[in-house]
């Protein structure tokens, strides 16, 4: 149970557990199966291709996938706690503790056909770093999924930015107006951009009025002070939400090369 301040976070190992209790399942994005079948049906289903989950926290997304056979599903996640979690409920799969700037040491010459990155993105702390050392792990003309949180605002610093430093975990969400630039200056071409920011509304909607309907066994399972931090942090997203400060969207991208 989270009992001091500077673990009272949602991106803490118990704070993925209380999203996943919410969630019905290992899924620490919005939409769970929903939208990883919306980012996904744009794939063929294929057994043979190999599919990167990159920063795929506890194990969830990247198991439906396989599940579902759009392939062979690997997942790599920064922080052990998550893999080792991953590693014990999902075993048909492999899971690798790594930063994703660091894939290519994982992988060696091991290259992908398709690479998603489901609200990984935005907490990463250097974006280009990470989408150039995916680009290195990507085989020719190989596609990449990120499904997360945007920016529809031009360089305007909403409350929720925490632009971060390597101690904290920073809130970056996909800049709209830059992100074709930033795909095309790290080897990846822009195919496609989908704004789902009213499915994201709906969602933490949804999410908000499940944590109050099982606010009781929330505060039993994780205790009061996480159960508040969820509370904040989801009104806040919605709120912005709502406010047009925050969106989501989906980017779907080639390998140049
Ligand atoms: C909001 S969670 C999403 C997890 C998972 N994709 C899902 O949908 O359930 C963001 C994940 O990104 C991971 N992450 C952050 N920075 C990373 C990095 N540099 N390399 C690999 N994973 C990272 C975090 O540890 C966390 O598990």
């Amino acid at each position: 149970m989270a009992k001091n301040k500077s673990t009272i976070s949602l991106r803490s190992y118990q704070g993925k557990r209380l999203v996943s209790f919410l969630r019905n399942g290992d899924y620490a994005h919005p939409g769970e199966t929903e939208a990883i079948i919306q980012v996904m049906s744009k794939f063929p289903k294929n057994k043979h291709q190999v599919i990167l989950d990159a920063g795929c926290g506890l194990g969830g997304t990247a198991f439906f996938i396989k599940e579902n056979h759009w392939g062979n599903v690997i997942g790599i996640d920064i922080e052990t706690n998550s893999i080792l979690h991953a590693k014990k409920h999902y075993p048909s799969l492999e899971f690798h503790i790594a930063d994703v700037n660091n894939a290519k040491q994982v992988f060696d010459d091991r290259t992908f056909d398709l690479i998603c990155l489901f609200n990984s993105f935005y907490a990463f702390h250097d974006q280009t770093s990470a989408l150039l050392s995916l680009a290195d792990i990507a085989k020719s003309h190989s596609k990449i999924a990120i499904f997360d949180y945007s920016d529809p605002l031009i360089s305007l610093r909403t409350p929720l930015y925490r632009e971060g430093n390597k101690e904290t975990t920073p809130f970056k969400p996909i800049k709209i107006n830059q992100i074709k630039e930033l795909l095309r200056k790290t080897h990846w071409h822009l195919t496609e951009l989908i704004d789902i920011t009213d499915n994201y509304i709906k969602w933490y909607s949804d999410l908000l009025n499940k944590l109050l309907a099982n606010k009781n066994e929330v505060i039993e399972k994780f205790g009061q002070p996480l159960f508040n931090k969820a509370h904040q942090v989801y009104f806040k997203i919605h709120d912005s939400l709502l406010k047009k400060m925050l969106g989501g969207a989906i980017i779907y991208a080639e390998k140049q090369i």
